[in-house]
């Protein structure tokens, strides 16, 4: 009898065999569940008003400051690579403690928009709006007494997010973290005829130490302190969906989880609570450690990239703000992976 149980099982040891169909990579591309492309990312620009040539970030590999005269070529190479939006920041050649340069008509943002508009009309500009890299102090808004003031705020974002409208940015992004941004944006927006931008707004974005790399490209450091007390505090779930919700309620039109690789359990929960259109940010810090491991020969950075990118879409996002967008979007026509 014992015996007997025994052969069965050697025969059939198991019935569930999910390795059947891992046996071919046809068939693994066919039961594929999340596939990510181009069309999904979004590539972010640092354009810089005091260069003539590009400047090479030094702690984001790949990545450089561009003066306005490089964006022709930056533009044609992320069109080519079927990449639908870009994601613009600006460095000022002058910066204030009223942010003055981010609402400035002659602005770099505002002139950048209007490059990139005249070059491809079609390529979808976003633009970020927060006063970090315009403020003398690098906070994102107005300070008195150690303080960063919410509503003095408001209306520098509303006044700079209607000039990048006027520029002809298809959607602005609100990445200040001040309360009542999005109502603050919209009303702006609409009192000044612009229906047609859309807000993305940067609902959940956490202090988070993964942004040090950007800091250095937009020179955006505050000078002391840092920005908890406006950005989220980082172990926070349920805030994050209240957070999502105030931003919906303001009128929204796109909602972002920033960063993303630390934070895929909250673009999950976003994903299946609320319907709006959702972006992930593959942040700075996120690209400069598979880089910097890349180039020691530590891990495969073209590997790692791709599972990284295909695991914030798998968590839930519908648009990967990244980075690695041109790189990607290459790798991804060379091969099936
Ligand atoms: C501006 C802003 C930051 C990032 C996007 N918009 C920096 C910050 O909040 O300090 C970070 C992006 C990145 O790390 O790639 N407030």
């Amino acid at each position: 009898m014992t015996t007997r149980l025994v052969e069965t099982a050697a025969k059939t040891p198991t019935a569930e065999r999910p390795r059947r169909l891992r046996r071919l990579q046809s068939l693994r591309m066919l039961l594929r569940e999340t596939a990510i492309s181009p069309s999904d990312f979004t590539y972010p620009i640092f354009v810089d008003q005091r260069l003539a040539v590009p400047r090479p970030i030094l702690s984001m590999p790949g990545i450089s400051r561009l003066s306005l005269s490089d964006l022709r070529k930056e533009v044609m190479e992320v069109v080519d690579a079927k990449i639908p939006a870009v994601l613009l920041f600006g460095l000022p050649s002058r910066k204030d403690s009223q942010a003055t340069e981010a609402y400035a008509n002659d602005g770099i943002v505002q002139q950048s928009v209007r490059a990139i508009k005249k070059i491809e009309p079609e390529l979808v500009v976003v633009t970020d709006v927060c006063l970090c890299e315009y403020t003398d102090h690098g906070h994102c808004g107005i300070v008195r007494a150690g303080t960063i003031l919410n509503d003095e705020t408001l209306r520098l974002l509303a006044k700079t997010a209607v000039s990048h409208a006027e520029a002809g940015a298809d959607m602005v992004a609100p990445s200040a973290m001040m309360d009542g941004q999005v109502k603050a944006i919209r009303s702006a927006l609409d009192e000044a005829g612009y229906y047609d931008t859309a807000i993305m707004s940067y609902s959940a974005k956490y202090a988070s130490s993964f942004y040090a790399p950007f800091r250095e490209a937009a020179e955006s450091s505050p000078l002391w302190g840092d920005r908890r007390t406006y950005q989220m505090d980082t172990p926070n779930r349920r805030e994050a969906l209240r957070e999502i919700a105030l931003d919906i309620e303001q009128g929204a039109d796109i909602l972002m989880v920033k960063p993303a690789l630390s934070y895929l359990d909250v673009i999950r929960e976003a994903r299946d609570r609320f319907d709006l259109p959702l972006a992930a940010y593959n942040v700075s810090g996120e690209y400069a450690m598979i880089k910097a491991a890349g180039e020691r020969g530590w891990l495969d950075a073209r590997s790692i990239a791709l599972e990284v990118l295909t695991a914030i879409k798998r968590a839930g996002a519908d648009i990967i703000i990244t980075y690695f967008a041109k790189e990607a979007a290459r790798w991804l026509q060379e091969t099936n992976r």
